[in-house]
Formats: structure tokens, C-alpha cells, sequence
């Protein structure tokens, strides 16, 4: 279940963002769609934050599951990444998207627009790419790729 349950945090990284870019569009294009394409954004991030939430806890680099006392947590990047940079800027990026949802609700486009601007941003920067030297070995752009 584990190795599933990252597989899916990984492919949902690019419907999050594909959903983010069309609404964000959306908005700067002044479209009635981001009623509804918010909302499915909406609904990834918040699955996103559950899987998340898991893997923190119960993942295989999770609390439960993860490394000694020996080092300073803050010292550790691997695990200051994944245990705080990493969660702490999506939980941000996802509390904006819930707000977005709400001013896409009542077609605040600009308010919209600005707050999935700045999600988006701190989603990049959170995301453990493959390039990142920081975030250690055997990371994907998909799973199995
Ligand atoms: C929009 C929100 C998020 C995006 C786009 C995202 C994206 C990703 C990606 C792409 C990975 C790497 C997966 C892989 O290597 O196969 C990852 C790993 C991870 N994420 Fe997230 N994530 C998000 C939110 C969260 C949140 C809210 C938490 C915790 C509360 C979290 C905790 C973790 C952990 C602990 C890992 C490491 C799992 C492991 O390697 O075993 N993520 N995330």
C-alpha cells in the first residue's frame, strides 16, 4: 500500500499542477469555468494533504520510520527537506488553493488569479524534482520513469 500510496502522491504532483495552470488561466482570462475547474483542484490538494500527512507519519521516511537522533534535525537536509520545507510550503500552497476555491466561487477573478499565482510558485520550489540534489536518489518525473 505504501509504494502505491507514493505513486499516487507523485502522479497527482502533475494534475495538481495541470489543474492549477487551467484555472489560473482561467481566471486571467476572466472564463465562469473556474467555478468548477477550482473545485477539482480543490479536491486533488486536499488528497494530496491526506497522502501526505501519511507518508510523514508512516512512510518509509516517515516519523515512524525514519532516522536517528544522532544528527540535528536541522542539519539534516534530506530530512528537513521532507519533514519541514517540503510540508510546511504545501500546506501553504494548499491553504491558498482553499481560499482561491472560495473567490473562484463568487468570480473574484483577480483574487483568484493571485492566490493560485503564488500557490503555484511554492509548489514549484516544494516539489522534489529529480534534479534536486537534496532530495537523494530514485526520484521520479513519473513513477517508474
Ligand atoms: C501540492 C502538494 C504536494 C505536491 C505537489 C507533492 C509532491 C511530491 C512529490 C512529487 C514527491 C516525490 C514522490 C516520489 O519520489 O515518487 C513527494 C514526496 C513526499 N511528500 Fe509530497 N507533495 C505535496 C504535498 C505534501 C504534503 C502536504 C505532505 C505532508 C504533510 C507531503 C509529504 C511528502 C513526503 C513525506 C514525501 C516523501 C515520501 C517518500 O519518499 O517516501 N507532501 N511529494
Amino acid at each position: 500500500m505504501e509504494t502505491g500510496l507514493l505513486h499516487l502522491h507523485s502522479v497527482l504532483r502533475w494534475v495538481i499542477l495541470l489543474l492549477l495552470l487551467v484555472t489560473l488561466f482561467s481566471a486571467i482570462a476572466k472564463k465562469t469555468t473556474i467555478r468548477s475547474s477550482s473545485l477539482w483542484l480543490l479536491i486533488s490538494a486536499h488528497i494530496m494533504f491526506v497522502i501526505g500527512i501519511y507518508q510523514l507519519i508512516a512512510g518509509r521516511f516517515g516519523i515512524m520510520n525514519g532516522r536517528g537522533t544522532d544528527i540535528p534535525l536541522m542539519k539534516d537536509t534530506f530530512y528537513r527537506f521532507f519533514w519541514i520545507e517540503h510540508p510546511l510550503m504545501m500546506f501553504v500552497a494548499i491553504v491558498l488553493i482553499t481560499i482561491a476555491r472560495g473567490k473562484a466561487k463568487v468570480l473574484n477573478y483577480k483574487a483568484t488569479a493571485w492566490l493560485l499565482f503564488i500557490a503555484l510558485i511554492l509548489i514549484l520550489a516544494a516539489v522534489p524534482w529529480p534534479f534536486r540534489e537534496v532530495v537523494g536518489e530514485g526520484r521520479n518525473w513519473f513513477p517508474g520513469m
